[in-house]
């Protein structure tokens, strides 16, 4: 079962709404391997992937939330911590069992769920925020 990115899960922030998509291809490589029995091989490049690339989203992130001096920084930040243990503890349980299929199910749990209420809930409040920030910042730098 494929993830289906829609207008829903759109934050309004361009930058951060392309990474979303961005993980969502790559979340949808993995579920299609996993469903053709291809799981075992490409739950070890996806973890690879994800490492690099949601350090950088997360830091993205938090540097539009730091910037803009959002309220809920320390929460959201927090989460995206709680992701990232939650992350070392798969790959932990890879790099000692390898990639079986307790790594596959854990892997997809992991960012599925993590997607559907981080981005959906966390993501959007944030974006909602910016966005009001960012016209409120463009329509004061036309007022004479
Ligand atoms: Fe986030």
């Amino acid at each position: 079962m494929a993830i289906t990115w829609s207008e829903e899960l759109a934050t309004g922030v361009a930058l951060i709404d392309a990474q979303h998509q961005e993980l969502f291809l790559r979340i949808n490589k993995l579920l299609e391997a996993c469903n053709q029995g291809r799981g075992r091989n490409e739950v070890g490049s996806v973890i690879k992937f994800l490492e690099v690339y949601v350090i950088a989203h997360f830091a993205e992130e938090e540097q539009h939330m730091i910037n803009y001096h959002y309220p809920a920084y320390r929460d959201h930040k927090a989460q995206h911590t709680e992701f990232m243990e939650n992350f070392a503890k798969l790959k932990g349980l890879i790099d000692s069992e390898g990639v079986g299929l307790t790594a596959v199910i854990s892997t997809n749990h992991l960012v599925v769920e993590w997607l559907k209420n981080h981005i959906r809930k966390i993501d959007r409040a944030l974006g909602e925020f910016l966005r009001a920030r960012t016209v409120s910042v463009a329509s004061a730098r036309k007022d004479p």
